[in-house]
Order: C-alpha cells, then sequence, then structure tokens
C-alpha cells in the first residue's frame, strides 16, 4: 500500500508543534510495517541547510489556480529511510518561520493545488492521501470535485486528521472563489461555506472518505457543542467515519539514554536524572539542589494550554511552597509578559526561556521531576507523554488526549503515572500541584509513580496499527486488477 502524508510540517525538516512530531514519527511506524509512506510539504526558509541541501529536484510545472499561473518545483530526497518531497516557491515559502504572514489562504491553497498536481511527477501513486489539519483541507475537497476525473488520483482515497479543531483556516467566501476557481455550488452549507465564510477545514471534514483525530477522548468531545468550535453538528453527521487514534511518541528520537542534548544519559535511575536537574538549575540560574522538586513546562504558551490556570495561581505556589519552575515556550504577549516578571520578582523559584528551543526542552524534560500541562482542551498532547519518557510526571487536566494517557495516581491500589483534575478551575489546578508535591516527598511513593509510566508503551506500535487498519478498510474498495490510468 502506498500512503501520501501532506502536512505542512513535518520532524525533522519543519517544526512549529505536535504535528511535526506525528509527520515525522508515523511514517517511520507505518514503514516499519512494510507500507511505502511518503511526506510532501512546503520547503520552507525554515529547513535546516544541511537536509534541505540533500533535496534533489525532480520536476517543476506550472500550478493554475484561481487566475494565477504559479511555478512550482518538487523536490526529493530520502532521510532516515523515508521519502521526503518538498513543494518549491519562493514566493510563498522563502521566509522565516511557517504562518502568520497575512497570506495563508493563498500560500496554503497553493499548496493543495500543487500536491495535486505533483503526484504525476512521482514513480509513486497513492493509494491513500492522509492529509493533517487545515492547511492541507482542500486536498479531499480537490480530490472529490476538480480532480475527480483525473486519471493521476484514479484510485486514491483520502483521510483527513484533525490535530486541532480551534485553527479551521477561515477566509472570506470571495478570497477563496477566486484562490480556487471553485464556483457558488461549492460554497453552500454542505461544502466549504462556514457561517458566512469559507473554511478550508470543512473542506476536509466534508470531502475526505475517513476522518480521524488524535485521541479517543477527543473524538467524543468534539461531538459537543463545548469542543466543536462550531463544527460539532457536522461531526456528529459524520461520526460513522470518525475515529480517534492516540498519537505516540518517537522512542528513539526522545530517548534519555541516548539524547545529545542531556548532560547525563539516563533510562530508570533517578539519582542518574537529577543530575540534569542540577545541570538544568545551573544553565537557569536557579539554586542547586537535587531535593527540590522542580516542575517543567514546554508549550505555546496560549490559552489552549491552561495558562489562565498557571498564572492565576503561579505566585501563591511560589510563596507557600518549596518548589521551582522551569518554563519554556513561546506565545501571546500576555502571558509572555506575566511570566518574565515573575521570573524577576522570584530569581530563585522560577526560570523563564521565552522562544523555541528543542535542546532546551528535552533538558527540561529531563531535568525536571513534574510537568505541568492543565490544558484548557488538548486534542492529544504529545508534551506529556515526553515527560513520561523522561520520567518527568506529569500534572494534567482531563481533557482529550491526556485523560487517555494520564492516570491519575491512587495512593490506596499504587496505580497511576500521573496527577489529574477534571475541573478547568485554579483551584483543582493549585491543589492538584499541592498534592503532586507532598508525594514527591513521600520517596516510596513517587519511586512507584515513575515506575507506573515507565511500564506502559507511549511508541507508535499499537497506533501505527490502528492507521493501518483505517487505511485498509479504505483501500479495499480498490479495484484489484485494474491498472493505474496513464498519466500525461
Ligand atoms: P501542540 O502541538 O498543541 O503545541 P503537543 O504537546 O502535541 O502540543 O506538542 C508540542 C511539541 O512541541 C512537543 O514536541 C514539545 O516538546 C514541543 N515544543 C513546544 N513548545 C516548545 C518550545 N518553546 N521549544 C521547543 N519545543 C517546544
Ligand atoms: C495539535 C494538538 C496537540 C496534538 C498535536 C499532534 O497541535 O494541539 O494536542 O498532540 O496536534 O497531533
Amino acid at each position: 500500500m502506498n500512503i501520501l502524508f501532506a502536512t505542512s510540517e513535518a520532524v525533522p525538516l519543519a517544526k512549529t508543534g505536535g504535528l511535526a512530531d506525528v509527520a515525522g514519527a508515523l511514517p517511520k511506524a507505518l514503514s516499519r510495517r512494510g507500507v511505502d509512506t511518503r511526506v510532501i510539504l512546503p520547503k520552507y526558509e525554515e529547513i535546516p541547510q544541511e537536509l534541505a541541501a540533500q533535496f534533489e529536484q525532480v520536476a517543476h510545472f506550472t500550478v493554475s489556480f484561481g487566475w494565477r499561473n504559479q511555478y512550482c518545483g518538487l523536490l526529493q530526497a530520502e532521510l532516515d529511510g523515508i521519502v521526503y518531497y518538498l513543494i518549491d516557491n519562493e514566493f510563498y515559502f522563502k521566509r522565516r518561520g511557517l504562518y502568520g504572514y497575512g497570506d495563508d489562504a493563498e500560500r496554503f491553497v497553493f499548496f493543495c493545488f500543487a500536491v495535486m498536481e505533483a503526484v504525476r511527477y512521482m514513480d509513486f501513486h497513492p493509494d491513500i492521501v492522509h492529509c493533517h489539519d487545515w492547511q492541507t483541507g482542500l486536498i479531499p475537497f480537490l480530490l472529490k470535485t476538480r480532480y475527480a476525473f483525473d486519471p493521476a488520483w484514479a484510485y486514491t482515497k483520502s483521510v483527513f486528521t484533525i490535530h486541532n479543531l480551534k485553527y479551521q483556516g477561515v477566509f472570506g467566501i470571495e478570497q477563496l472563489k477566486d484562490l480556487t476557481g471553485a464556483g457558488d455550488d461549492l460554497f453552500r452549507y454542505d461544502s466549504l461555506e462556514f457561517h458566512g465564510a469559507a473554511s478550508c477545514m470543512k473542506g476536509g471534514l466534508v470531502y475526505a472518505d475517513k476522518l480521524t483525530t488524535v485521541s479517543g477522548t477527543y473524538a467524543e468531545e468534539i461531538k459537543s457543542e463545548y469542543f466543536g468550535e462550531h463544527l460539532d453538528s457536522l461531526l456528529r453527521y459524520r461520526s460513522g467515519d470518525l475515529v480517534g487514534i492516540v498519537n505516540g511518541i518517537d522512542e528513539e528520537l526522545f530517548d534519555p539514554m541516548n539524547d545529545p542534548a542531556l548532560h547525563t544519559p539516563y533510562r530508570d535511575s533517578l539519582s542518574r536524572k537529577r543530575k540534569n536537574k542540577i545541570e538544568l538549575q545551573r544553565e537557569t540560574g536557579l539554586p542547586l539542589s537535587e531535593s527540590v522538586p522542580l516542575i517543567g513546562i514546554v508549550s505555546r504558551l496560549v490559552e489552549q494550554k491552561g495558562f489562565d490556570l498557571i498564572t492565576a495561581t503561579f505566585e501563591e505556589l511560589l510563596l507557600t511552597e518549596d518548589a521551582q519552575y522551569v518554563i519554556l515556550g513561546a506565545g501571546e504577549e500576555r502571558y509572555e509578559q506575566f511570566l518574565k516578571e515573575m521570573s524577576v520578582r522570584y530569581p530563585d523559584k522560577a526560570a523563564i526561556r521565552l522562544g523555541y528551543d528543542d535542546r532546551l526542552a528535552r533538558r527540561i524534560y529531563a531535568g525536571s521531576d513534574l510537568f505541568a500541562m492543565p490544558s484548557k482542551f488538548e486534542p492529544c498532547g504529545l508534551s506529556q507523554l515526553l515527560a513520561l519518557r523522561y520520567r518527568s510526571v506529569p500534572i494534567v487536566r482531563e481533557t482529550g488526549g491526556l485523560k487517555d494517557t494520564v492516570q491519575a495516581y491512587d495512593e490506596y491500589t499504587g496505580e497511576g503515572n500521573g496527577f489529574s483534575f477534571s475541573n478547568y478551575n485554579a483551584h483543582d489546578y493549585m491543589y492538584t500541584v499541592r498534592r503532586a508535591l507532598s508525594l514527591y516527598r513521600n520517596e516510596e511513593a513517587w519511586k512507584q509513580i515513575v515506575r507506573n509510566g515507565a511500564k506502559e508503551d507511549y511508541s507508535w506500535n499499537r497506533s501505527a496499527k490502528a492507521y493501518l487498519s483505517v487505511y485498509t478498510q479504505l483501500a479495499a474498495h480498490r479495484k484489484e486488477k485494474e491498472p493505474w490510468p496513464a498519466i500525461s
């Protein structure tokens, strides 16, 4: 079976969040199961030079969308056993960062059309095109409309994965009409129209043959009004085609035993882990102490991640508890300002680093005893899984993938790999942090919690199998004997 992943980011080429981790690791897990899985994404300026240099141009062609005709290069390289394709257009992608210049509608409509054209130049016919989030939502739409009778896509089915329903790619109807060249009939309530505007995410949700999202709980949550971001009725309508498959992590890429970013390699030894804590304290200017509990946070600084709860309780926890915080993140100004101020006021207890830093993130997972992630909603969350992998005990709110991967410690049964609370409420969060800190001081209980976390399998093994079964069901419709038509 051949699978083409269309995504706006993928490790090791370009990353802003968990989508890149998934698009990097899942193809590897599928390939290990004998599925030819390839990945296509834009050629951003951000791609590290040493990786970009390995790509070779396999074709160039013109992409026509709306009234525009744009140059497109198709580059290819094999990295760590996976074939990656890059869509090259410097006008759209040669700039710093991945998103947010005000023309993302045009950039990602171009990307979707470019993917539709690019398959003509590949030595590969995708049985499934697996699209991720709104940036690729128009691919399932194009597959069922403009490209419905195109021989290049004759037998291809589409899967659309919701990584985050909050970001939908909503633009004006006139703008998307202009960009796609599609007529009025495709901007109705049963197509791209969304509350008087047009939604790229809806292109995926309406037209993909199968929908998935990144945890079982989130798959249920998004069918409700509270989590549904005004798409819940559509998701209820399509619930027969929607499955939740929890994310895994790349255990090779994130391995405390073999992580060049760390000072001391370790696996289950807490004393070796604590050497990393000392190094983290040294690096961030906190007082050195193996015994004081250190709470880590690595996150986008946005409301989703529970920063309203963190900021509401931050000072009180600092004043009343003997604990340290190390926080790495970038995002909304109000949270950045607050955290900066806290680190100035309490330099012995709180260290804040603003920005994106993969190596420091790893040192925080390794150097922290606890990892806080009290998200308001969380489709899956990879940070809590990385924390567990690095034996840092997660404190989470019971929502989405956090609920599916973290079980609250129960001192009576000795079960549980972390701490959790249910209501989105600052006092419940504070109570849970305090409970975690008090159990940290109980050495036996602590070892048990860490051991419980270490026992579980957070790799892609199980979930890759679940995706494979989604693909197999879809590809079963393929008429086996019919050869792929000639493509001009
Ligand atoms: P989301 O995708 O919603 O941001 P996830 O938990 O799924 O959340 O994934 C976040 C990923 O991005 C993790 O790999 C995490 O370590 C990484 N990450 C988040 N913020 C930073 C940062 N400031 N620096 C380095 N890595 C970060
Ligand atoms: C999104 C979600 C996050 C999920 C990630 C990868 O960024 O916010 O919860 O883990 O996608 O699926």
